[in-house]
């Protein structure tokens, strides 16, 4: 039984993790159990029996020899005993990756063992350190279509956002953890959390909108409870990746100050919640750097002054020199070895780069193995709970939804007093869509809209999910006739609408990763299809699948608008399940949507001297003067608009309900940082608001906007009051000072405004910092 511990009894089986050792330690009994790698094994009670006697001892020999597999360890110490035991090569053997699989020009000749996956770094065989086995899992683990596999699709991040609620954020990131070790993973390149400072960034959908303590906990509970499921957790993409073009060169300039106040305090307040063991560095310069050679948002920010113990993996060809990221704080390149492979042996021979930074890299990366639980728990190819993934992934989405108008009441739908509806646009009939590039998962059957054909999907297609919301309401009103039109043609959709009773036109906007929206307004001629058949039909509802904020210049003609976001694998039954009102209501727009491109800090997206954008140009082509300028600092979203006196078209925080409540009795204890007020359901339904909390800084901080505190989510019946207590997150109140690198609390008169959405704050109060 030598390399054998057992880890834990069950009535009939013994689960054993098994560290393979060199043929000629393995003992009696190992061949029953040595079928795989880094894998349990099952055997009946007898030899359970005799593992428990043999298995105790065992261990003791076992942690003789590998003391970093006894108990009581923390993952640093166990990191460390490791470090010891490692030659120069297999130390720099974990500091870069061995290609990609399904990317023609990424393979190398370990490619093959990455799984069908984005990533596969080497492990330590003889130590029992297994490899990393990385995929890409946005909303999803990626490349199932290419694989063979499954894998749902939770709602997009930002929809997720937009439901307030970290538990559901967990829900979402154990989902994920769940689906990518039954698919033989163990790190995701999940946890994305650029702010959304540009809406129209392909990549909006992959994050959690425009406030970083939203973001910062939506995003760290995914990761944390991702993480929990043992794997290798990430967040990304460190940072100021705020836009797709010119993404593998443009400059982020900003100042220190605003972006620890913005965007850093997003990832910052992510990583206290997740403790992840990876952050993935970005592929742009932030001030000059190139993020993964950034010394001052690596070394600095990130280890020094975060005190972030586990590695930093650069983005997928985000590399750019070897002793130079070495020293700034890179700790693994990927996917391939052009810098961190010979070159940094190389480097390290010569001198020009110490053993310790090689050390510090490799430590690094022991710890987040030791610390996500891959060492000990590695994962075991399964087949994945489909069911209880879409049952996960409809709630959740229920969650997500947001109802952004609802004129005389014209939802929920009453199947009494509707006959007819006509459901318009959107390819409804078939499916809704997702959001694309390497956060895409792959639908089940493959693409369920031509012409972008069944199966293997380019990484930057339009990929719709079979999730018909036309069935999925048919089933909800077997009563009710329900007609179809494709919208194509406006006259037939405006025909079908006058004789229907209610019109639901379904709209969509697709983005991916790789590019940037020209706009957000909804393309083709969806705008012009959404005004006539409002013009025939004044009960028009609008149902929107969009990755971020779209305009809407027809608002004031429809009746209804319900923003479903990019939904998931059961996101037609969600949104059915709302429609007729069987849930009621609850998210909130993490992401303003404005009137006009006008209104936003950049009107447009400047283009890159050379036409840059898209695959096989944005990662090789350099164009070393293209900057994007934050003029707006850290007045991102909703604090622009108010500092700017702006008006967007729904503000941050906003959302519906089928019933309504007031807010009232606020008192602020300055001593504890609490908030205290009564929300009342003043409606027939019960239901559930998102009450959030804002402080302004006193006035002598010159600050001319409100910044999120906190927020509640609350469960109220019919006529039911709660008095609430939210405690201010301080880390929100603070100023960053550039001239010390510090943070300060500034002392004064806070003023706390408390409501449904950041500009409906009926109640203020004072918190005073002496
Ligand atoms: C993306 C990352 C992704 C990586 C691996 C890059 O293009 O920016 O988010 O994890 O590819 O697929």
């Amino acid at each position: 039984m030598n390399g054998a511990i057992v880890i834990a009894l069950s009535d009939e089986r013994i689960q054993t993790a098994f560290w393979e050792r060199p043929p000629a330690q393995h003992g009696i009994g190992d061949d029953i159990m040595l079928n795989h790698k880094y894998g349990y094994y099952f055997f009946p009670s007898l030899i359970a029996a005799i593992g428990i006697i043999l298995g105790t001892s065992s261990l003791v020999a076992q942690n003789a020899d590998w003391p970093w597999m006894g108990p009581g360890l923390s993952p640093a110490e166990r990191a460390e005993l490791v470090l010891r035991q490692l030659t120069l090569d297999e130390k720099l053997a974990l500091l870069h990756g061995n290609g990609m699989a399904h990317v023609a020009q990424w393979q190398m000749p370990l490619t093959s063992l990455a799984n069908g996956g984005a990533g596969y770094v080497e492990g330590v065989k003889r130590l029992g350190i297994p490899p990393l086995i990385i995929s890409d899992a946005a909303y999803g683990v990626r490349d199932s279509g290419a694989n063979g596999r499954y894998s749902t699709a939770m709602p997009s991040v930002l929809g997720e956002a937009s439901s307030w609620d970290a538990q559901s954020a967990c829900e979402y990131g154990k989902v994920i953890g769940r689906e990518l070790r039954a698919q033989g993973f163990n790190m995701t390149l999940g946890g994305g959390i650029n702010l959304a400072r540009e809406p129209r960034n392909g990549r909006t959908f992959e994050y959690a909108g425009e406030d970083p303590l939203l973001a910062g906990t939506m995003v760290g509970n995914v990761m944390k409870c991702e993480q929990a499921q043992h794997v290798v957790g990430d967040l990304k993409h460190y940072t100021l990746n705020d836009q797709e073009t010119g993404r593998g060169f443009v400059n982020s300039i900003i100042s220190k100050r605003a972006m620890q106040e913005s965007d850093l305090l997003a990832f910052h307040i992510a990583l206290s919640i997740a403790n992840p063991g990876a952050v993935m560095c970005s592929y742009n310069r932030i001030n000059g750097e190139f993020s993964c050679e950034n010394s001052y948002t690596l070394q600095d920010v990130l280890k020094r002054d975060w005190g972030f113990k586990g590695f930093v993996v650069s983005d997928w060809a985000g590399t750019h020199s070897t002793e130079k990221a070495s020293a700034a704080g890179l700790d693994q390149e990927q996917p391939l070895a052009d810098y961190f492979g010979p070159k940094l042996k190389e480097a390290v021979e010569a001198g020009r780069v110490p053993l310790s930074e090689i050390d510090d890299h490799a430590l690094r990366i022991l710890y987040a193995e030791f610390l996500s639980g891959i060492v000990d728990d590695p994962p075991q190819k399964s087949v994945i709970d489909v069911e209880k993934g879409l049952e996960i992934a409809q709630r959740l989405e229920e969650k997500n939804i947001v109802l952004l108008k609802n004129d005389r009441e014209v939802l929920p739908i009453v199947p009494s007093r509707i006959q007819r509806i006509a459901i318009i646009g959107g390819h409804a009939d078939v499916g809704m869509i997702s959001g694309g590039g390497s956060a895409q998962v792959d639908p089940p059957g493959g693409n369920a809209i031509m012409p972008f054909g069944k199966g293997a999907t380019h990484w930057q297609d339009q990929v719709w999910f079979p999730t018909s919301p036309l069935k999925a309401l048919r089933a909800k009103l077997p009563h009710t006739k329900i007609d179809f039109d494709t919208g194509a043609d406006v006259k037939s959709a405006v025909n079908l609408a006058r004789s229907s009773d209610l019109a639901i036109v379904f709209a969509y906007q697709w983005e991916s990763e790789g590019m940037d929206l020209p706009s957000l307004s909804l393309p083709g001629n969806q705008d012009f299809l959404i005004e006539q058949v409002a013009a025939a039909n004044s009960h028009t509802i609008v149902v929107l699948e969009t990755g971020t904020a779209v305009t809407m210049p027809w608002i004031d003609k429809v009746a209804a608008v319900v923003e479903a976001w990019y939904a998931g694998s059961a996101g037609h039954k969600a949104l059915a399940n709302i429609l007729v009102g069987e849930i009621n209501p609850t998210g909130k727009l993490a992401i303003t949507f404005p009137n006009s491109e006008k209104d936003l800090p950049r009107p447009v997206i400047q283009a890159p001297p050379t036409q840059s954008q898209g695959e096989g140009t944005h990662l090789s082509i350099q164009v070393p003067n293209y900057a994007v300028h934050y003029d707006e600092g850290s007045k991102v979203g909703y604090k622009w608009y108010e500092a700017e006196h702006k008006h967007p078209l729904f503000a941050f925080g906003f959302g519906l309900s089928y019933t309504t409540y007031t807010y009232f009795s606020l008192s602020v204890d300055s001593a504890t940082k609490t908030v205290h007020f009564t929300v009342k359901n003043t409606g027939k339904r019960a239901g559930t608001e998102i009450a959030e909390v804002y402080a302004k800084l006193p006035k002598s901080a010159n600050e001319s906007f409100k910044r999120l505190v906190g927020w509640k989510r609350l469960t109220l019946a019919p006529g039911e009051s709660q008095t609430v207590t939210v405690a201010i997150d301080e880390r929100v109140l603070r100023t960053f000072n550039e001239a010390n690198d510090r943070w300060s609390l500034a002392p004064g008169d806070y003023e706390v405004c408390v409501g449904a959405s950041s500009d409906n704050t009926p109640l203020s109060g004072s918190l005073l910092i002496r």
